[in-house]
């Protein structure tokens, strides 16, 4: 048996037309396009490439991008008035401070000072909460991109035993929650959990977060079951000097015994900018009090 490939790329795809066919009617509504502002302090290499693909997939979804760029010198003050600034400025409706910050910047001070109805990342405490209470907020991306494939696979996902590995706040512990709202039995295991491989063994649904190259082996995964590969790690390629992506999951292993597996890359990773947007767009009509129909994307 082989599972079969989950597309997150193509879905991904699909999420950003959907979005970027939603936005004429907004702008029709409101005269204005809905707007993301992305913040980034220093020069981070990884971080400058993802700001770059955000603002690439901002445009092409016919909203508008604001950029600001700060030295890695910039005082947390700085950082601080601009992400004020952006709280006041009406043609923004989300704000993204891309992470990691530098190490004199409290990281926790400044996504607090977000306001969080323009937190289009869902990292601020409020949306946490929100999520955790099951109302109406913005989560963040990358598991609720999780979901979107995992529903599209699966359908209803009501009784479904569901294993996450990773107790991250930006992905492990939000992913738990959604799954939980879809009315799963969830099992949020960690690096602490005793026989992880017993406790996975039991799940229909794996989702591994936990920055561990190919931890999860093909003899964890139960038969059948729909695996979601979270990891992104790099490792020394076949060839000296020469590095490949792998996930948290040893893919060819357990796509031997599960029934659907996300691949790394083309998997989750293209999911996160994808629902970045739709929740920009999200955002934008709530601030506007323009109705949408959130199913529909
Ligand atoms: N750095 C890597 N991924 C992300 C993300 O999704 N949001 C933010 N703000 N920073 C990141």
């Amino acid at each position: 048996m082989s599972a079969d490939i989950i597309d997150g790329k193509a879905y991904a795809a699909g999420l950003r037309e959907r979005v970027a066919g939603l936005v004429p009617a907004f702008r029709a509504a409101t005269g204005r396009a809905p707007g993301l502002a992305v913040v980034l302090v220093g020069e981070d290499p990884a971080s400058q490439v993802y700001v770059r693909s955000k603002h690439k997939a901002t445009v092409e979804a016919g909203m508008e991008s604001f950029e600001h760029r700060l030295p890695a010198t910039a005082s947390q003050d700085e950082l601080l008035a601009t992400v004020e600034r952006l709280n006041a400025d009406d043609r923004v409706d989300g704000i993204l401070v891309q992470l990691p910050l530098p190490p004199h910047i409290d990281e926790k001070r400044v996504i607090a000072t977000i306001d969080p109805d323009k937190d289009v990342d869902g990292f601020h405490v409020v949306n946490a909460g929100r999520l955790a209470v099951g109302e109406e907020g913005y989560v963040p991306c990358t598991p609720l991109g999780c979901l979107m494939l995992l529903k599209d696979r699966l359908g209803d996902l009501s009784g479904l035993e569901a294993v996450v590995i990773g107790r991250s706040n930006i992905v492990g512990k939000p992913m738990a929650a959604l799954l939980l709202a879809e009315n799963c039995t969830v099992t949020l295991a960690h690096s602490r959990t005793r026989d992880l491989a017993g406790v996975v063994r039991r799940a229909d649904i794996v989702v591994a977060a936990v920055g561990r190259p190919e931890m999860v082996r093909g003899d964890w995964i139960r038969p059948g079951a729909t695996v979601i590969d979270v990891g992104i790690n790099r490792v020394p390629g076949a060839e000296p000097g020469k590095t490949r992506l792998v996930g948290d999951v040893a893919t060819a292993e357990a796509a031997a015994v599960a029934g659907a597996i996300t691949p790394v890359p083309g998997g989750v990773g293209p999911m996160t900018i994808a629902v970045l947007l739709r929740n920009t767009l999200v955002a934008a009509h709530r601030r506007a009090g323009v109705p949408l129909a959130t199913d529909a994307i």
